[in-house]
C-alpha cells in the first residue's frame, strides 16, 4: 500500500519546484492498450528487436518492417490517452517549468494535451525518407503489400521513429540531458530505464541534486536511486498527484 502521506511529500516537491521534468516511456500507455516491450506479454517476447526496430533489418526486409508498423500504427491509431496522460497534460497546467520527454511514439501525451514534450524515439505517425529525410506529414503515405512507399528523390520511406543503432534527434537529446541537469524534481514514469541515453537522464537529474521520483507498478534499475517510489500504474497515481498538487496550491492561495 502506498502511504497517503507520500502524495502529499511529491505534491509538496513539485509545488517548491522551480523546474519539473518528467521521463516517460511504454508503462504509460499500457493503460491505453498499447502493449509494452519488456514486460512477460510485452512485444520484444513475440518478435525479435533485430528483425523489426533497426536499420539493416529496413534495408534488407523493407517490407516486413513496414508490415509490422503498420500493425502498430493501426494500433495505436485506434487507442485514446488514459487518466496518466491527462493528468500529466493537467500538471503542466498547474506548475510553472515542465517538460515531458518521452520514449513513446504513440502521439497520446499530445493528444491528452500536452503541449511542451520531446519525443527522443520519433513519432509512429509521422514518415520521412530514409535517403534524402524529407518529412511526409500524417496520411500522406501509405503502405500496401507489394507497395514500398517511395519518395519523390526515388529513395525508401520510413517510419519517423528511431531503430536499435541510430542516434536519436540531436535537438531532441541535447535538450532533454540540458532540462534534467537543471530540474529540481525529475520523475521517471513507466519506462525499465534500460535504453540508453534516454535511461541516462534520470541519473544526470539525480546527479545534479535533483528529486528523483519512480511511478511503476514493478521495480527497475532505477528504484535503488529513487527518492520516492509509487508501485502503482501510471493512471492511478498520476490523478491522484494532481489532486494533491491542487489542494496544496488551493490552501496555499
Ligand atoms: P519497457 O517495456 O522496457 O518498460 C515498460 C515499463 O512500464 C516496465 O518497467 C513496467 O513495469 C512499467 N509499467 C507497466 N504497466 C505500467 C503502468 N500501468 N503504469 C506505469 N508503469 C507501467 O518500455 P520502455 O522503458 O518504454 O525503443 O522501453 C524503452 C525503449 O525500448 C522503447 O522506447 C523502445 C524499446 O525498444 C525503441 O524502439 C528504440
Amino acid at each position: 500500500m502506498q502511504a497517503i502521506d507520500d502524495f502529499r511529500k511529491l505534491a509538496e516537491s513539485l509545488v517548491g519546484a522551480g523546474r519539473v521534468c518528467v521521463l516517460t516511456g511504454a508503462g504509460v500507455s499500457k493503460e491505453s492498450g498499447v502493449p509494452t516491450f519488456r514486460e512477460a506479454d510485452g512485444l520484444w517476447s513475440r518478435f525479435r528487436p533485430e528483425e523489426l526496430a533497426n536499420v539493416e533489418a529496413f534495408i534488407s526486409n523493407p517490407e516486413r518492417v513496414w508490415e509490422w508498423y503498420s500493425w502498430r500504427r493501426e494500433l495505436m491509431a485506434g487507442v485514446q490517452p488514459n487518466p496518466g496522460h491527462y493528468a500529466l497534460a493537467e500538471l503542466e497546467e498547474l506548475l510553472g517549468h515542465f517538460v515531458l520527454i518521452t520514449q513513446n511514439v504513440d502521439n497520446l501525451h499530445q493528444n491528452a494535451g500536452s503541449r511542451d514534450v520531446i519525443e527522443l524515439h520519433g513519432n509512429i505517425q509521422r514518415n520521412r525518407c530514409h535517403s534524402c529525410h524529407r518529412f511526409y506529414p500524417e496520411g500522406t503515405v501509405k503502405f500496401a503489400k507489394g507497395e514500398l512507399p517511395r519518395c519523390e528523390c526515388g529513395g525508401l520511406i520510413r517510419p519517423d521513429v528511431v531503430w536499435f543503432g541510430e542516434m536519436l534527434p540531436p535537438e531532441a537529446i541535447d535538450r532533454a540531458s540540458r532540462e534534467a541537469q537543471r530540474c529540481d524534481v525529475f520523475l521517471s514514469i513507466g519506462t525499465s530505464a534500460v535504453v540508453y541515453p534516454a535511461a541516462a537522464l534520470p541519473h544526470q537529474a539525480k546527479a545534479a541534486g535533483a528529486r528523483l521520483v519512480e511511478i511503476n507498478p514493478a521495480p527497475t534499475e532505477l528504484s535503488p536511486l529513487a527518492d520516492l517510489v509509487f508501485r502503482m500504474p501510471s493512471g492511478e497515481a498520476m490523478p491522484r498527484i494532481v489532486e494533491e498538487v491542487k489542494a496544496l496550491l488551493e490552501e496555499r492561495g
